[in-house]
């Protein structure tokens, strides 16, 4: 199953009072992204229930793309990265305003958790432990708290130890977060979980070493939002740390890795190991 590309960021505005909301929603519509973290809960899910994956699954990888739309918006915003563009167009604060941007991020955050919960086609238990999933990695202990670490470890030189913790955060916890929700949606056994969450950890980390990388690497017209910010902007990377070449023979390494653990998991699994090659070799 793959997930739409052009369905809007939130599909039922009818009842959005608030027109600047709506204006801005369609702003996001312009530029979906590339959708990887519903992709792989979708592969996720397949990968472990063998069979075609229930519409149910198609909520909760649409929560799961709406809480990283919202994570790059505020991501964006002048108090944090201060970037003025993103997915090939203008932010959203600079399109419309930060109170906007903030407000469209918080309701996108509570729109992807209504999702969930009101999704009929999943069993009550399930949609709990969606729900559960997405707040945790998505909150303190996840991408807010990534973010946070990314914020106070501005302009000072981190270890890699502590880069490796800050990158599992604010990038590994929503990667993390597809595969266990697909696992959720597919019946995963205990030991499958445990090895979606293992792999998880693996590529969400190579995931942000290869953001880093193509942040040097890859021009603004190709990633779609501003080439060398990290760099500008003192931000410790893998780049930064290691050399733009040991980043990427890591981010392989990590790769190479991940696909080991799902070795024999059979031609199900053959979406997912697909997935997993293009988070790592991109440009974009
Ligand atoms: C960018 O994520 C932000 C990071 C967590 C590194 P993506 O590269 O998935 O962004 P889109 O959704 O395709 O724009
Ligand atoms: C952002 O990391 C990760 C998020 C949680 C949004 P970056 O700041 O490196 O993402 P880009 O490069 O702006 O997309
Ligand atoms: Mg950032
Ligand atoms: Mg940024
Ligand atoms: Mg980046």
């Amino acid at each position: 199953m793959t997930s739409p590309s052009n369905t809007p960021v939130v599909a039922d505005r009818a009842a959005l009072r608030a027109r600047r909301l709506d204006e801005a929603l369609a702003h996001l519509d312009q530029s979906p992204g590339k959708r990887l973290r519903p992709l792989l809960l979708s592969a996720a899910a397949v990968a472990v229930g063998g069979e075609s994956v229930r519409a149910g699954t198609l909520a909760a990888a649409e929560a799961l793309e709406l809480i990283h739309t919202y994570s790059l918006v505020h991501d964006d915003l002048p108090a944090m990265d201060d970037d003025a563009l993103r997915r090939g167009h203008p932010t959203l604060h600079v399109a419309f305003d930060e109170a906007t941007a903030i407000l469209v991020g918080d309701g996108l955050q509570a729109r992807a958790f209504e999702l969930i919960a009101t999704d009929n086609t999943l069993p009550p238990e399930q949609r709990v432990a969606l729900v559960a999933c997405l707040a945790k990695a998505s909150g303190f202990e996840g991408m807010v708290g990534g973010q946070s670490l990314d914020m106070q470890s501005t302009g000072k030189t981190l270890t890699l130890d502590a880069l490796k913790a800050l990158h599992a955060m604010k990038t590994g916890a929503l990667i993390t977060a597809a595969l266990e929700m697909g696992g959720i949606i597919g019946g995963a056994s205990t030991a499958q979980r445990e090895v979606l969450c293992k792999v998880g950890a693996h590529i969400g980390l190579a995931f942000q070493i290869i953001d880093d990388v193509i942040d040097v690497r890859s021009d603004s017209a190709t990633l779609g939002k501003t080439s060398g910010k990290d760099a500008a902007a003192g931000k410790s990377t893998y780049v930064s740390l290691m050399g733009l070449d040991a980043a990427e023979r890591e981010a392989t390494a990590l790769h190479d890795d991940a696909l080991k653990l799902i070795a024999d998991w059979g031609d199900s699994a053959d979406e997912l190991r697909a997935l997993i090659s293009r988070l790592v070799h991109r440009d974009r």
